[in-house]
């Protein structure tokens, strides 16, 4: 079959492939030749055509997402992070101890989510074994997941915390079980001691799994991780100290940052999941994305649902050019400060990157996922014009 159509095939942040008039020849699941449509149309001439009459994307890829927040998403907006969690988070996420419930929100999680064109993701679940796996089980039907039970045994209401021992022992054998599918989830360092931290980023390592966790969101946030763990000079060093940081590691968030942590960051080699629909309903702030592009630090755009309020990949790539393209209107306005970098123009280009290739390429499946070049997964959306 050759689907026929505006082809946009994201393959850099400042290159897109674009076919005005083009076709997409796919065979068996899997993409065969991309191009020129009447050029196909002679090379495949027994192959038939299917007009799209619209845009062909590949399919998007959301690396931070809590799809046990799906039923509250943007619900709570205008608070910020720490009441967010206490108020309304906790609560909601306490319901997954029941299967039912778990089961019913599953199914709507995983429709919605192929409704809005994502078809890879890097998720969190809540503290609850059952609601894992389920999750891991049916995603299996909807695309390319890598899911974690969030780690939680500090700060935290009895309900959802663990016993520190329990945690590690669970995780080993979920670790075991999934390998690169599994993602360790420190909930973020106020929920979780440096025992904790340090014993599942070692099983990680042993079984190649991912590793996720929230970065320097909020400043109250960022306070109180340093009242507990006051022997770190920053946030991101209670992570380098636990041994988190790394290739297979994605930190959401990473808003308020010294250039000291960034540098621990580019030498590790660990990826940013950049949350703008998420940093703008938190009043979390903006990331500084020009940081990121001067210590060439990888990252890819995410939902961050429940504090993002939708599961669109385009709403959030929407927010991601105008929070910073806002910002560098002001900034030229007004002048550079001595030593302040300057904010680039975010590009469509680059956004659409962000929120399809970037992630795939994160996530350790950009041979078989993330664009529309010969030989990968037929994985694509058309839009009706
Ligand atoms: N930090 C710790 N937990 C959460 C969460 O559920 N959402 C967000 N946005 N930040 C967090
Ligand atoms: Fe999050």
């Amino acid at each position: 079959m050759i689907y026929r159509g505006k082809i946009f095939n994201p393959q850099s942040s400042t290159k897109c492939d674009i076919y005005e008039n083009g076709g997409l020849v796919v065979e068996k699941g899997k993409i065969v030749d991309i191009g020129d449509y009447e050029k196909l149309k002679k090379k495949y001439k027994n192959l038939e055509t299917k007009n799209t009459n619209g845009a062909i994307f590949p399919a998007f890829t959301d690396i931070h997402l809590h799809w046990v927040q799906n039923r509250v998403k943007g619900t709570f907006s205008g608070t910020e992070l720490l009441p967010w969690l206490k108020k309304y988070i906790w609560k909601e996420e306490s319901k997954f101890s029941k299967k039912e419930y778990t089961d019913k929100m599953l199914a709507k999680f995983y429709k919605e989510l192929a409704e809005n064109g994502t078809r890879n993701a890097v998720i969190y679940s809540s503290v609850h074994k059952y609601a894992l796996e389920k999750a891991i089980s049916e995603g299996k039907k909807y695309g390319n997941f890598i899911i974690g039970n969030v780690l939680m045994d500090q700060n935290s209401p009895d309900y959802l915390q663990m016993k520190t021992a329990d945690e590690i022992k669970l995780v080993e054998s979920l670790a075991k079980k999934y390998k690169e599918k599994y993602a360790i989830t420190p909930r973020f360092a106020p929920t979780c001691s440096m025992e904790l931290m340090k014993k599942t980023a070692t099983i990680a390592k042993k079984y190649g799994s991912f590793i996720q966790t929230h970065l320097s969101e909020n400043k109250s946030e960022i306070a109180w991780v340093r009242e507990l763990f006051p022997e770190q000079k920053t946030y991101t060093e209670v992570y380098e100290k636990a041994g988190l940081l790394g290739k297979r590691t994605i930190l959401g968030h990473a808003i308020h940052l010294e250039d000291r942590e960034l540098e621990i960051l580019k030498k590790t080699g660990t990826n940013i999941a950049h949350c703008p629909t998420s940093n703008i309903a938190l009043l979390s702030g903006r990331m500084p994305v020009e940081k990121f592009l001067k210590y060439k630090i990888p990252f890819a755009l995410a939902t961050d649902i429940g504090a993002g309020p939708k599961l669109s990949m385009m709403d959030t790539m929407s927010a991601y050019m105008d929070i910073h393209n806002d910002a560098r209107a002001k900034q030229q306005k007004n002048g550079l400060k001595k030593g302040e970098l300057e904010i680039p123009e975010i590009t469509f280009i680059d956004a659409f990157y962000r929120a399809t290739l970037a992630g795939a390429e994160i996530m350790g499946i950009s041979k078989d996922h993330g664009n529309l070049n010969k030989g990968k997964k037929a994985e694509f959306i058309v839009i009706d014009f």
